[in-house]
């Protein structure tokens, strides 16, 4: 075997190493490729020695069961991202607009910042229109149903889903309720992160945050600002936009599809709090398109009617006279907001 000449260089550079967090393996690993030579552990692991230098601590056991902590990424595509829904108790009418302007924009992916699910009936919080479990699956079956027709779909598990475990000290996981609440056809397409955030590629962060504001857009700055990434947050149920003081992030409160009207505690008691709204969005092609109470959906249904931006167009059938669709011809149009990183590129004033 070879020996190695350990220069001052050298040992700076197992020096560097251990700081950097390496093992003596991984060490001896990285210096055999530098060093063109073989470096073997015990060679490193007696060089420690030898300089007097601390050693370097043990990794815990291979097989030890610790949990190491790492927030879920999706790859940058294009996503449709609703959050509150607080099924049952959505709106009809704003799912079916996730549901119609994600078709327009041709995106089958969803993700769901959180709060899917209600759990009112075990609700830690007193009511006085408590529904039975029973009641509150079935209806939320009609969402599920509408929520069937994605191809893939991401839970973020949000302080309603959290409830369950609350309720059950742990027992009852929320990674379970679409098994509960939907069906297991559903199972291979439903992904499910007990974090209450996502990244998607290295510019968004979807968030369900803990802490809340009354001031629309105030947590999702906060956030943008700590993490450096385009900030979608929930929990809040205000819809609003701004840019982070760097004016490089982008920082949404997406609102929710639920339905003020079925949600007992805001309708019983009277509180200061701004009134939520509703909203949703689409990242398609790196950029985000919000949709909220100021959206024209009139422009929007017109690219459907019109056909030119629609995803199929329609063409007419001998048999009943009527248009059938087919085919996709024309891309939507970008109107909308520009992509930080976009900004960037401008010549500065
Ligand atoms: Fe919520």
């Amino acid at each position: 075997m070879t020996k190695v000449n350990w220069t001052p260089e050298k040992v700076e550079r197992v020096i560097e190493l251990i700081m950097s967090g390496f093992t003596y393996s991984k060490i001896a690993e990285i210096l055999s490729k530098e060093l063109k030579t073989q470096v073997t552990t015990n060679m490193v692991e007696r060089l420690v020695y030898r300089k007097g230098l601390r050693r370097i601590i043990k990794k815990e056991d291979k097989d030890s069961e610790m949990k190491y902590f790492h927030p879920p990424r999706l790859p940058m595509d294009d996503y449709l991202i609703i959050c509150d829904v607080h099924a049952p108790y959505y709106s009809e009418k704003w799912v079916n607009r996730a549901g119609i302007i994600s078709h327009l924009l041709d995106v089958n992916k969803i993700i769901i910042v959180g709060d899917l699910f209600d759990m009112h009936f075990i609700s830690k919080y007193y009511s006085e229109y408590r529904p039975e479990m029973g009641e509150e699956i079935e209806w939320t079956e009609p969402f599920m149903d509408w929520l069937d027709q994605f191809d893939f779909i991401f839970l973020i598990q949000g302080n309603h889903e959290r409830r369950a475990g609350i309720f059950s000290d742990g027992r009852i996981q929320a990674r379970f309720f679409l098994r509960i609440f939907g069906n297991l056809v559903m199972k291979n397409k439903f992904k499910f992160t007990n974090y209450d955030s996502l990244e998607i590629g290295e510019d968004w962060l979807l968030t369900h945050a803990k802490d809340y504001s009354r001031i629309p857009t105030r947590m999702a700055t906060r956030l943008a600002s700590k993490y450096h990434r385009n900030l979608i947050n929930a929990h809040g149920h205000f819809f609003g936009m701004t840019y982070d003081v760097s004016g490089k992030f982008l920082c949404i409160d997406l609102g929710g599809l639920f339905d003020i009207s079925k949600i007992e505690y805001i309708n019983l008691r009277t509180t200061s709090y701004p009134f939520w709204k509703s909203g949703f969005g689409v990242l398609k092609n790196g950029f985000i398109y919000l949709f909220h109470d100021g959206t024209d959906w009139d422009f929007w249904l017109s690219l459907y009617k019109g056909g030119k931006y629609a995803k199929g167009t329609r063409k007419k059938t001998k048999k009943d006279g009527k248009k059938k669709i087919s085919g996709r011809q024309g891309k939507t149009r970008q109107v909308c907001l520009r992509h930080p990183q976009e900004n960037r590129l401008e010549a500065s004033p």
